[in-house]
């Protein structure tokens, strides 16, 4: 699959944690060219956000806002960093990220290691003006309400962040994957709702995949109900499919790449079930090609988001999906986006 990267290769030979450090720095300092224009049948619209292509970056690579010109100059449609909590936190001990090369796969634990919504702040306040970035909002560890730290991040990133993403379902905070219980989650959303400052961009939940299908209806009618914009599905699994080969396999934390695939596949289609159409639906994990992106358009979203995959194809697998997308959609016929997204599921998966 794809072509080989002498920079993605050497990294790949470095510890883990090293080598992130290494492609932040780099994507921070290396002038990087301007990406040649989108190819027009790739424009579409999600929530009001105007998107040159839709294959977007997932949060938790760049956590502090660091990279964000380097990153959009990848090519990326929208660039989420984050995840940010409101004080400065170091996560988890060290070792917590983990390559299960493979399974294309990764498991983390991070723990939300991030500078704190001040430094992001900073950071967001410099940006490139013509990225569409996202800020991705997480709570502290140590935070007894936890619903407060959404709130505060909501109101001081308001105006420097294109949209914002609540997280609720990192597995690395205890208590965090509980905000997405009914009561937890009015209680959260309905306090989201009232601190959203009016035309501030989009408000995106991002979901588990560990969920049933009866509990992601529940989320999607809370969203609803709350005024919540879009779902992304999903963030890492805590399952550990039978087929994973690698050593690391046992490793706590959350697990993402080609095995959380069907996963994710699986809670996109309930979302995409439950929602009808009324809430979009942006789709992330194991997502690696062209046809893979195609094919979560299909199943009901209308943007996606890589991360893993970026690490074992390297860079140049966002120009890769955005060609083979533009051109599956042209052989099906569609005209633009917006058409494939409304046409429904694809027969032949
Ligand atoms: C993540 N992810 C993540 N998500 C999030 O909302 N906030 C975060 O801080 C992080 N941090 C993070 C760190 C690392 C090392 C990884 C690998 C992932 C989850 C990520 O955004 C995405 O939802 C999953 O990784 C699934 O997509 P891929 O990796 O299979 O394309």
């Amino acid at each position: 699959m794809g072509g080989f990267d002498p920079g993605t290769w050497a990294l790949r030979r470095l510890d883990p944690e090293v080598a992130h450090r290494l492609a932040i720095l780099g994507l921070t300092h290396v002038p990087l060219p301007v990406p040649p224009a989108d190819d027009p049948i790739l424009r579409t619209t999600v929530a009001g956000l105007d998107l040159p292509n839709p294959i977007g970056l997932a949060a938790g690579l760049d956590k502090n806002a660091e990279a964000l010109r380097g990153l959009s100059r990848l090519g990326f449609g929208f660039v989420e960093c984050g995840s940010v909590t409101p004080r400065p936190q170091p996560g988890n001990p060290k070792p917590r990220l983990f390559r299960l090369a493979e399974d294309r796969a990764i498991i983390n634990r991070m723990g939300f290691n991030n500078a704190g919504l001040e430094a992001f702040a900073a950071r967001l306040a410099v940006r490139p003006a013509n990225a569409v970035v996202g800020a991705n909002l997480g709570a502290n560890k140590d935070s007894e309400d936890k619903a407060a730290d959404y709130v505060a991040g909501l109101k001081r990133l308001a105006g420097l962040a294109d949209y914002f993403t609540i997280n609720i379902s990192s597995p690395n905070t205890p208590g965090l994957r509980a905000l997405q219980g009914r009561d937890a989650l009015d209680d959260l959303l309905g306090r989201v709702a009232e601190a959203r400052a009016p035309g501030g961009g989009p408000v995106f939940l991002k979901i588990a995949p560990d969920l049933t299908a009866a509990e992601i209806a529940m989320i999607v009618d809370a969203s609803l109900t709350n005024r919540i914009d879009g779902l992304i599905v999903s963030n890492t699994t805590l399952e550990r499919p039978e087929t994973l080969k690698s050593s690391w396999r046992s490793q706590a934390g959350g697990l993402s790449g080609a095995p959380l695939k069907t996963g994710a596949i699986v809670a996109l289609k309930a979302a995409a079930e439950a929602a009808a159409g009324r809430l979009p639906l942006i789709a992330v994990g194991g997502i690696d090609s062209g046809a893979e992106a195609y094919a979560r358009i299909r199943a009901g979203a209308c943007a996606v988001q890589v991360y893993s995959a970026l690490i074992y194809e390297g860079p140049g697998l966002v120009g890769r999906i955005k060609r083979d997308l533009a051109g599956r959609l042209r052989a099906d016929g569609f005209p633009t986006l917006s058409d494939a997204i409304s046409a429904g599921p694809l027969t032949s998966r």
